[in-house]
């Protein structure tokens, strides 16, 4: 939500911060904006729109040189997405120019008080008003990072600022409150961002930085302090992937490149996770054995994608430990009151690692005493900082705004906690364990196969993708995975999508089916009998109202095939497991349809990927 980024150093900023901003696009693309220090003064450029908007106008108005700037890439919130209310912005006289990510809630009364003093303001942003605070701060005598502290005294809400000062080049300082915020550490040169990926060509060497700090860079310096300027310890670390992670690599889409790395994704996350035996070994579980056996409770907190991993975790997590789960929407959670104790575990699950709605989830469990294990892909994000135990997807970055290899290896991660649990509660005998960590292993190849044998499924994104809606149909773990694939659908394709319970459909949804519908149902395992047959119940229900069904099932079921228009055919795994290659297919399938409607894949229309805002 919103991609800032500061940097100064040896290098032309401008090709720096928008080759960086490039990178951070998928954070928001309503407008780009770039500010500049230069001899003559602070020179802003912004555009409504992609960046491309941005680069076209640096191109026809060039910029003198300059060594030291900011960027920001837009998500809207305060502000509709015009040229005036991208960032960068800036103070009453033009000396301070200030990007920002989050919101200043108590915004409209420090403007009331700067209008009251004779301030006039260029947009309806809650950012320019910072941007005017700092710069009265540094008119009145104030340094930069003392304007800065001054400033974020006064703001509530969530944030992180960064700001230069035309009067006082060669340093940017920023502030960060909830918002992310790292410092790439070059070669006589620094950057802020909000992102490792928008310095990644330049160093993969990073700074976290915690919550309510200051950082100050300079060419060859970072200073970071607490709020009040008392000094912050920081912790260093090294970025272990490459450029090329952050890059398409030949493929259209960073989402088709992302769906195709699932396999490997998938195997890094198991890697240094099973010992010689069989066993789980999670050194990352930071609780301790018999604290972990005094859990009485579970509860998976997490949005979109993640919140449907959540759901198949609840599954695998009961069967598994016999430990009563519950599954909560992040947004949702504190709002509803739950009943957490000291023997409550929380597991969240985030891809970023900064989802508002998850983040405020963790801290209203840790002080009701609940201990917090979060899984998570980013390193060093708020969610793994403020939580008690860390479980590491390696799915490397995910840039496609739709999430597909964070959410096969959230569901892997997810598989692991469950398994550590009932290995340290003993609910399951080790043979048991050891047979699915097996099953686990084998999910790698079992995927390529499934992203080697697509043609049925490109077939049908040609013949779909004019339909007006499709619906997602499942039962059990299939359940989620029909939402996940309608929300694909959706998200990319911009196509009326639902996904429903198998079994709930003839209370009322069974009335959207008409003639040709296109129907995908998830059919699990032939090995679950009762839950199977009751799938294939339900796909007939559809087909006598006239639905096209489309069925994903075990290949070799006979009967699932039967009374499928289209079968989809999936290696054979235990049930709890099947989602992981369920998913593929569905993923593939929206992908291809939004390509061939011409969208754009990895942006689409009013999404972030990163929602650091509740
Ligand atoms: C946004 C993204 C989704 C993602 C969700 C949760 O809505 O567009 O793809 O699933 O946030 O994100 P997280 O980073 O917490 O997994």
């Amino acid at each position: 939500m919103c991609g800032i980024i500061g940097y100064v150093g040896c290098q032309d900023a401008k090709t720096v911060i928008i080759s960086g901003l490039r990178r951070m696009e998928y954070r928001g693309y309503d407008s780009a904006g770039v500010a500049l220090v230069t001899d003559h003064g602070i020179e802003v450029r912004k555009k409504a729109g992609k960046l491309k908007n941005l680069e076209a106008d640096l191109a026809a108005h060039p910029t003198p040189d300059s060594h030291e700037g900011i960027g920001h890439t837009r998500w809207a919130t305060h502000g509709g997405p015009t040229d005036e209310n991208a960032h960068p912005h800036l103070g009453p006289t033009g000396r301070v120019a200030l990007v920002h990510n989050g919101i200043i809630e108590n915004f409209a009364e420090l403007k009331a008080e700067l209008e009251r003093a004779g301030a006039t303001f260029l947009s309806q942003t809650d950012s320019e008003v910072v941007a005017h605070l700092v710069e009265n701060g540094v008119a009145s005598g104030s340094t930069l990072r003392e304007a800065m502290m001054a400033a974020v005294a006064r703001l509530e809400g969530t944030f992180t600022l960064v700001a230069v000062d035309a009067q006082a080049p060669g340093s940017v300082v920023a502030a960060r409150r909830n918002s992310p915020l790292v410092v790439g550490v070059g070669e006589g040169e620094m950057f802020l961002a909000s992102d490792v990926a928008s310095f990644i060509e330049h160093t993969r060497e990073a700074i976290e930085l915690g919550q309510d700090q200051i950082v100050e860079i300079t060419a060859t310096s970072v200073d970071v302090t607490s709020f009040d300027g008392s000094p912050a310890l920081t912790k260093p670390y090294h970025i272990d992937w490459d450029l090329s992670a952050a890059e398409k690599g030949g493929y259209d889409w960073f989402m088709r490149k992302e769906i195709f790395e699932q396999p490997k994704a998938v195997a890094d996350t198991l890697l240094g996770r099973i010992g010689p035996d069989g066993s789980l070994i999670l050194d990352e579980m930071r609780i301790d054995a018999a604290t972990l056996r005094s859990i009485d409770k579970i509860i998976v907190v997490a949005c979109g994608t993640a919140y449907h991993a959540g759901m198949i975790a609840k599954y695998a997590i009961e069967h598994w430990t016999r430990i009563p789960c519950e599954v909560d929407i992040a947004s949702e959670f504190r709002y509803r009151d739950p009943i957490i104790t000291a023997n409550t575990l929380v597991v969240t699950i985030s891809q970023s690692g900064e989802t508002a709605d998850t983040l405020m989830a963790i801290r209203h469990a840790r002080e009701q005493h609940a201990k917090v294990v979060s899984i998570c892909n980013t390193n060093g994000a708020t969610i793994p900082r403020e939580s008690d135990a860390v479980i590491y997807t390696h799915a490397g970055p995910e840039i496609g705004v739709a999430s597909t290899k964070g959410f096969t290896t959230q569901l892997v991660a997810c598989y692991l906690l469950g398994l550590y649990l009932a290995q340290v509660k003993g609910t399951k005998f080790g043979d048991e364990i050891h047979s699915l960590v097996r099953e686990l292993e084998a999910l790698p190849a079992k995927m390529e196969e499934v992203l080697k044998d697509l043609g049925a499924t490109l077939d049908l994104a040609q013949q779909l993708h004019d339909v007006s809606s499709v619906l997602f149909l499942g039962r059990h773990v299939g359940y989620p995975i029909a939402l996940e694939g309608a929300l694909k659908l959706k998200e990319i394709s911009y196509l009326h999508a639902e996904g429903f319970a198998a079994g709930e459909l003839k209370h009322g949804p069974i009335a959207l089916i008409e003639d040709w519908l296109p129907v995908f149902v998830v059919v699990p395992p032939q090995g679950r009998d009762q839950i199977h047959d009751k799938v294939l119940s339900n796909i007939q229900e559809v087909r006598a109202r006239g639905a096209r069904t489309i069925v994903l099932g075990e290949r070799g079921d006979e009967a699932a095939a039967s009374y499928a228009d289209h079968f989809l055919a999936l290696p054979t795994v235990p049930t709890l497991f099947q989602p992981v290659l369920a998913i593929l297919p569905l993923q593939v399938f929206s992908c291809e349809v939004a390509t061939l409607k011409g969208y754009d894949v990895d942006q689409p229309r009013n999404l972030a990927k990163s929602v650091t805002v509740e």
